[in-house]
């Protein structure tokens, strides 16, 4: 039942070509696939031909234009096997029939909306027809779309449009062409009646590329953004990477129901719309830099991915994790990178370290999976772009540069492995990776211990570090990683004093950047003035967790000067941290309330300086989670003592600095027109942490200034800062603002989404309840994967009080929503239990309940692969 790695054989059949007709009808969409066919010569020499399918029912079946004899064939609704197929090459034509309306999975060929829409990664093309539905089958692909003219005038393929025509009985067709060889899973057709924004686009080689975004009628100015986004996409992609576009045309489709974010099928990507509509009154400042992130993702898959796409689907990193690293590079490139790489870090700690320290923790090349859709995961995306941000950093960007190029040459138009893009890069910088790549195959976040002491009669400083990474599920036994260190030394003045060691190696000195490879290595640094203060792992320069944090003197002068703006901001939250621990401490009678006036001081003086960068100075005021404490806590974790240590530190830092706060919170109030560009949004962000933490520090006057907000917003992310800190506040002013809300944006799908998910993090006992009221709401609806994450996978991520609750009434609404769920959409039903991972890490009695909603769901009749490979994975099973 397991699909494991070391079992990959190459297929038995090649397919060359495909030709699709496809005849859209809501319950009975008639599928035609002629396959050109043949024996691979890797293949085993007479095996049979078994192609995949899901859920099939075959009509007609013909080889070489002659019917099969019942005997020569066996077709069941997953498999179709043809026992004998002929030597030489030979045409299957089959023919299938399948229902769009009754698709509640989302995966293969359904309906959202009035449109018709696929699905196809990673294994949705089996159920549209049958196939060899495997990422090392490349075929050109020809596709016929035909539909009722009135009720789907677009028709869209992969590729480039090469015919289109009436037909009799108010029907039409359109014929698309896609010249370049892809695996099934790019697979993509849409039909409907759809609005479209469009562009132009000449690459740097004169090519020009007609570019269009579909969106529901009403919606075009919406996508405006989003085609911006694009354009910028497809310049970088040439200027960083010397990528350019290969179709005459690139579309991209918004639909509301969609399982994921977005889809990169070839010249046809399709969007989750969440990821593409946006207008000042409906989107945030993070909603933009969401789209301009998904949009620049996908649009890179071109290269990445689809042009070189994976052998098999252990490789999905190779993919992933380097298209999750170009995407960061292009935000970076147009937004601040010092902020982009303090939201990546946080997303990552937040996500992957939690998957990493769990039940569900695997690889980043995983060896082996019962169901491949529950390895699109943290590790695999976030952990695999850090991989490749390591190995640039390990051989510099010249030598990157130059392996990516060769990885572009050498395995354009094939399916390849990680293996194979190490390779590149191994003879570009003329290293061997063979122990850098044990990254792609050990699971766990190693733990680096850093041990420093001073000789003051010889002034040298020498810095031990010692690491170690935690057994994960099937790998009790750990190897040292290679991991760059970037670091620097500072005198109390602030002034830099050195990068690496005095013992590093030429090769870490030209790069500025020590390496550890061992289980431990001692460093010296000679010749010091005095003391210094070390700042460690720079640029978060490796995805490991460092300890012991520098001690608060240390920590307040990196807060002050450190030129590293992601260390300077891991300053700001160690000492936050410990703050909080020791207030848990304090909480439960074990140790004084900590005085954190220094650290106040710090922030004050950040503040208030003349070059202060205000979205840099927003992620500083931002304290940890909930979800990193208990992450940082590790076992016996009671989100209640967090919540309530986290709480007092806020309400203390926000009365603190009450004065600043507000000045902030006047002087950075918006004027003139909404720009979603990166330095007005910082000025919000700045603005709006101001007006959480006055609220923190005085509910009273938080509740006037926000109610004050959000009756002046004039933009959706000033009104909903506002209405955050409202739903915090409580009592009256908060019901007349969810309400006004909800009457202002009713009928706005997206923007009630943020109205569900606002209400379903309030950390009040009354949540649950509200919770499961809010499920029978109109605008609910278990069919939509945008309404039960707003709603169920708020509450489950982002209430940690309530969804611990001590009367496990949290864990059993997830429970009862995912056997619900699971017959209908099992994708989406398999991710929201992923909520249940952390159990072990609880307190007892809390462990023991969310134990048995675990067992609840696994005993669940008629499991879904995809829940009960989650359940029993979870619980260890
Ligand atoms: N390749 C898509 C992306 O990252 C994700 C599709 C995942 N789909 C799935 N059913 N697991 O860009
Ligand atoms: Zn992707």
């Amino acid at each position: 039942q397991a699909v494991r790695l070391c079992d990959y054989l190459p297929p038995d059949f090649l397919i060359d070509t495909v030709e699709l007709d496809i005849s859209l009808h809501r319950t009975e969409t008639r599928v035609l696939a002629r396959l050109r066919l043949r024996r691979n010569p890797e293949g085993r020499a007479d095996a049979p031909l078994k192609l995949d399918g899901d859920g099939l029912a075959l009509q007609s079946l013909k080889l070489d234009g002659c019917s099969l004899a019942a005997a020569d064939y066996e077709a069941a609704p997953d498999s179709l096997v043809v026992h004998a197929p002929p030597a030489q090459p030979f045409t299957l034509e089959i023919e299938t029939l399948v229902d769009p309306n009754g698709n509640t999975q989302l995966s293969g060929l359904y309906r959202s909306g009035s449109a018709y829409c696929t699905q196809c990664e990673a294994e949705g093309f089996r159920r549209i027809t049958y196939f060899l539905d495997r990422p090392d089958v490349l075929s050109v692909y020809t596709t016929r779309i035909e539909a009722d003219k009135g009720e789907a005038p677009v028709l869209l393929g992969n590729g480039n449009p090469v015919e289109a025509g009436d037909l009799p009985g108010g029907r039409h067709y359109a014929v698309w062409r896609d010249p370049f060889p892809k695996p099934s899973y790019l697979f993509a057709l849409v039909g409907g009646d759809l609005g479209r924004i469009e562009g132009d686009f000449t690459t740097a080689s004169g090519k020009k590329v007609k570019l269009a975004i579909h969106v529901e009628h009403g919606k075009e100015s919406r996508a405006d953004y989003a085609m911006d986004a694009l354009v910028r996409s497809m310049q970088w992609d040439e200027q960083a990477f010397g990528r350019e576009y290969d179709l005459d045309v690139f579309n991209v489709v918004a639909v509301s129901d969609f399982n994921m974010g977005a889809m990169e099928n070839k010249g046809l990507n399709i969007f989750n719309d969440k990821y593409v509509l946006a207008s000042p009154q409906t989107a945030t400042d993070s909603d933009y830099a969401g789209i301009e992130a998904v949009i620049a993702h996908e649009y890179f898959h071109n290269w990445t991915g689809n042009r070189i796409t994976c052998r098999d689907w252990f490789q999905l990193c190779l993919k992933e994790g380097l298209t999750v690293f170009r995407d960061q590079e292009f935000s970076s490139d147009q937004r601040s990178r010092a902020v982009k790489r303090i939201g990546d870090v946080r997303t990552l700690r937040l996500t992957q370290f939690v998957e990493d320290s769990g039940p569900l923790a695997h690889p980043v090349r995983p060896d082996l999976y019962r169901e491949i859709n529950n390895f699109y995961t943290a590790t695999v995306y976030e952990k695999g772009a850090e991989i490749i941000r390591m190995l640039k950093t390990l051989i510099g960007d010249e030598a990157f540069r130059r392996g990516m190029d060769l990885y572009f040459e050498r395995f354009d138009g094939t399916a390849a492995t990680v293996e194979n893009f190490l390779s590149c890069f191994a003879e570009s910088s003329g290293r061997d990776l063979s122990h850098f790549a044990v990254w792609y195959s050990q699971a766990g976040t190693p733990l680096v211990r850093a041990e420093t002491s001073w000789d003051p009669a010889a002034r040298s400083l020498s810095l031990t570090l010692t690491q170690s990474t935690p057994p994960t599920p099937g790998q009790s036994e750990k190897k040292p990683l290679q991991m760059p260190i970037t670091l620097a030394l500072f005198d109390d003045k602030g002034e830099k004093l050195a990068l690496v060691s005095d013992d590093a190696t030429p090769e870490e000195k030209s790069r500025g950047t020590i390496e550890l490879s061992t289980q431990s290595r001692t460093v010296r640094f000679k010749q010091l003035p005095a003391r210094p203060t070390l700042s460690l792992l720079r640029g978060f320069s490796a995805p490991i967790r460092l300890e012991p944090a520098p001690d608060n003197a240390d920590l307040v002068r990196l807060l002050a000067f450190d030129d590293d703006p992601f260390n300077r901001w891991q300053a700001a939250q160690s000492l936050a941290l410990r703050s909080i621990f020791a207030r848990v401490a304090a909480l439960r009678g074990e140790g004084q309330t900590p005085d954190d006036s220094a650290f106040y001081a710090a922030l004050q003086r950040l503040l208030d300086a003349n070059d202060m960068d205000p979205a840099f100075a927003a992620q500083v005021l931002s304290l940890p989670s909930e979800i990193d404490l208990a992450r940082e806590m590790g076992e016996n974790v009671d989100p209640d003592i967090l919540f309530s240590a986290r709480s007092a530190l806020r309400q203390e830092l926000g009365g603190t600095l009450k004065p600043l706060l507000e000045e902030i919170h006047a002087r950075f109030e918006s004027s003139g027109s909404y720009s979603p560009d990166a330095s007005s949004a910082g000025r919000r962000s700045l603005r709006n942490v101001a007006l959480d933490l006055i609220a923190a520090g005085d509910k009273a006057r938080g509740g006037v200034l926000a109610e004050r907000q959000f009756e002046a917003a004039s933009n959706m992310t000033d009104r909903l800062a506002a209405l955050s800190t409202l739903a915090l506040a409580g009592g009256e002013p908060r019901q007349r603002a969810f309400a006004q809300f909800y009457q202002t944006y009713q009928g706005d799908a997206l923007v009630i989404d943020k109205w569900f998910a606002l209400q379903a993090t309030i950390p009040e006992e009354a949540t649950t309840t509200l919770v499961r009221e809010l499920m029978r709401h109109p605008d609910f609806s278990l069919a939509n994967p945008n309404r039960i994450r707003a709603l169920i996978g708020a509450f489950c991520s982002g209430n940690p009080t309530r969804f611990h609750a001590l009367d496990g009434s949290g864990y059993e609404l997830l429970a009862n929503v995912v056997l619900e769920l699971d017959p209908k959409n099992p994708q989406v039903a398999a991710r929201l239990l992923s909520a249940l991972r952390t159990w072990r890490t609880l307190e007892p009695k809390r462990r023991a309940l969310a134990e048995s909603a675990l067992k609840r769901v696994a005993a669940g009749p008629g499991l879904s692969r995809d829940v009960s490979d989650i359940a029993t994975r979870a619980l260890g099973i």
